[in-house]
């Protein structure tokens, strides 16, 4: 059951824990929005992305150049990764060192995919978030988090924009500045191609409820996402037994 502000929630354990899965492409502004839930609703936030960039991140600093990479280096590079709590959320640090700049580089970001896409990292990833998840009421982002990571989550949201609309909030987020229309072209061209290179993996669940961002402020897709947590709450206490 989802409730806020309640303490006791913070520290349930898995079994009884609640989830909120928030799946959709690139730049949806699923991180973010996964982010200011979390807050809202007094859970921990868990980025799974994150995960694979820091995998991706781990195999190159491996011998191999990433067209030569397997599943076996990959996952002997991740071996030293753990999720590490950092205040609401988990952040991937490896040999105790967390390197969030390298992650969303864009030598990570060319090759995430690729390893992304190996059945192997997928399961090294999947553990590592559940076991992250065990003892929290959590908000997860990513891509199968709704009908792969956890199925049964409480609350599953697919967000989803406009191409053109992602990669203006992302050039805007990136330059600190207004994108021009070319620069706009050029980025929604890239995001049009990784879309089509995570196809696979971005799968919306059956029962998820499909949240068109195109025209919302960060601000409105948060308050939409929290009403929809409230709303499973009230229906669970009305069909509970008294
Ligand atoms: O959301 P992101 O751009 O940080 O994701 C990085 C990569 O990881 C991207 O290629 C999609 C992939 N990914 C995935 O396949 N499954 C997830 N649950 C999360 C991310």
């Amino acid at each position: 059951m989802i409730s806020s502000n309640d303490p006791v929630s913070r520290t349930r354990k898995h079994a009884s824990s609640n989830v909120i899965a928030i799946d959709g492409p690139a730049a949806s502004g699923k991180s973010s929005t996964a982010h200011w839930v979390a807050e809202r609703l007094g859970y921990r936030h868990i980025d799974s992305g994150a995960v694979y960039r820091a995998a991706t991140a781990a195999a190159m600093h491996s011998k191999q150049v990433p067209d030569l990479w397997t599943e076996e280096i990959v996952l002997a590079s991740a071996a030293s990764i753990v999720l590490r709590e950092r205040g609401d959320s988990f952040e991937p640090v490896l040999q105790g060192v967390a390197f969030e700049e390298l992650i969303r580089g864009l030598d990570v970001t060319h090759n995430v995919s690729r390893v992304a896409r190996m059945p192997g990292v997928r399961m090294w990833v999947n553990d590592t978030v559940r076991a992250a998840a065990e003892d929290y009421d959590v908000v997860v982002d990513g891509r199968d988090i709704g009908t792969v990571v956890f199925p049964n989550a409480d609350l599953k949201i697919f967000l989803v924009a406009d191409s053109w609309e992602r990669a203006r909030r992302r050039l805007t987020q990136r330059l600190s500045r207004r994108p021009s229309d070319a620069e706009i072209a050029a980025e929604t061209e890239l995001l049009v191609q990784r879309d089509a290179r995570d196809a696979m993996q971005t799968v919306q669940a059956s029962d998820a409820v499909l949240v068109d961002t195109t025209y919302l402020t960060q601000e409105e897709q948060v308050e939409r996402i929290v009403a929809l947590a409230h709303a499973v709450t009230q229906r669970a206490s009305d069909t509970s037994p008294r």
